[in-house]
């Protein structure tokens, strides 16, 4: 049996846990941010960094005595080092870095990107499905059933708040970029139409659970697809289309209250419609153009009720995390950090923070 240590700082929350054998998760702690930076609607950096310092300790505490691990048992220390923000990431490598030196055990960096593909592995949570994404306090779970893994070669596309984009996973120590987004990222875009629907942070959750009770039909907003076999994706025009439908365009100018309940809701649906029809329609055509036997979807929108029942219209088996594990977690990091480990992958400890990640 082996246990990882998993360390994640990358952008607004701290998070430590141990991981058994790379997937069953033992314990997995967060201590999330959301309340300092809702104010601002978006992370502020500074901000965060100094969270960071004041969390990492108790969180990787807690997500020992959770597991009943010490450190000693602890066979190595896995940290997200890229990409996100610069001063959150080098709290994480730092007290990572530390405790691998002292404990003398290895270190490995992961990539936090690769890593949210790999939440896909990971054991159901004994609090994670149907518990939402994330928990104002620290998360635990811890439970034991792992999950069968994913056919390779897969399309993995990763759609979170700081990134979209699609991937080609040979398996998990190889993945290579074939798409990114060229302006927001698809979460980015449901924060956006939250704040423009004047609802609150992250809007993720709240368009989602709003969308419910919407027509996705109503409206008809725009799908950019940006060419016929192009694997890229733009959010932007479809942002900017939701706003002057609901404050109006210029010279008439409203304010998002003239909307009625039902209105809003029609809003958020035919919005969420529209994501979920660029998403899938991406997948499908980056599964046609290599020839993949299964989907991975990660990351904090892969949590959205619409998008996992979307994945039945793609003519492969898809494989989503549980919802504990796909906003930012550190289980995911162990994870990987423990396939990492298994391919002879060893950090040393001039293991720098890097704002951008590997997969390019
Ligand atoms: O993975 P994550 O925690 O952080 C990044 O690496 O960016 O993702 C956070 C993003 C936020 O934009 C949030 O609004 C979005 O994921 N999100 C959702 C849902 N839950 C979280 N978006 C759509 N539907 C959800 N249920
Ligand atoms: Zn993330």
């Amino acid at each position: 049996m082996t246990l990882i240590l998993g360390i994640e700082s990358t952008c607004d929350e701290t998070a430590a846990a141990i991981v058994e054998d790379g997937v069953r998760v033992r314990s997995s702690v967060i201590a999330t941010q959301f309340e300092l930076h809702a104010h601002y609607r978006g992370v502020v950096p500074e901000i965060a960094s100094r969270a960071h310092i004041e969390n990492i300790l108790p969180v990787i505490e807690e997500s020992l005595a959770k597991s009943g691990v010490t450190l000693a048992d602890v066979d190595a220390v896995a940290v997200a080092h890229r990409p996100g923000l610069i001063g959150s990431l080098l709290i994480g490598v730092t007290a990572a870095k530390t405790l691998a030196w002292s404990l003398g055990k290895p270190l490995i960096g992961v990539d936090h990107v690769h890593a949210h593909l790999y939440s896909v592995m990971l054991g159901e949570g004994a609090r994670g499905e149907g518990q939402g994404a994330r928990s104002a306090e620290a998360e635990s779970a811890s439970t034991l059933i792992p999950r069968p893994s994913p056919l390779f070669p897969a399309i993995g596309l990763v759609c979170s708040g700081g990134h979209t984009a699609l991937y080609r996973v040979e398996d998990w120590t190889r993945v290579s970029l074939i798409g990114k987004t060229i302006d927001d990222a698809v979460g980015e875009a449901y924060d956006k139409v939250s704040a423009i629907l004047g609802l609150g942070y992250p809007g993720g959750p709240i368009i989602d659970a709003l969308a419910e009770q919407g027509d996705p039909k109503s409206i008809r907003f725009p799908r950019s697809t940006l060419g016929k076999e192009s694997l890229n994706f733009s959010f932007s025009g479809l942002k900017t289309s939701v706003l002057y439908h609901v404050r109006g365009h210029q010279g008439k100018e409203r304010l998002p209250e003239a909307l009625s309940a039902q209105d809003r809701a029609n809003v958020a649906a035919s919005f969420q419609a529209a994501c979920i029809d660029v998403l899938i329609d991406k997948i499908g055509k980056a599964i046609r153009q290599y020839g993949a036997k299964s989907v991975i979807v990660g990351g904090g929108v892969s949590a959205n009720r619409g998008l996992r029942a979307a994945l039945s219209r793609v003519r492969v088996p898809g494989f989503v995390p549980p919802f504990a594990y796909c906003t930012d977690n550190a289980a995911m990091i162990a994870g990987l950090g423990h396939v990492l480990l298994e391919s002879g992958v060893q950090t040393n400890l001039a293991l720098d923070a890097v704002t951008m990640s590997a997969i390019r």
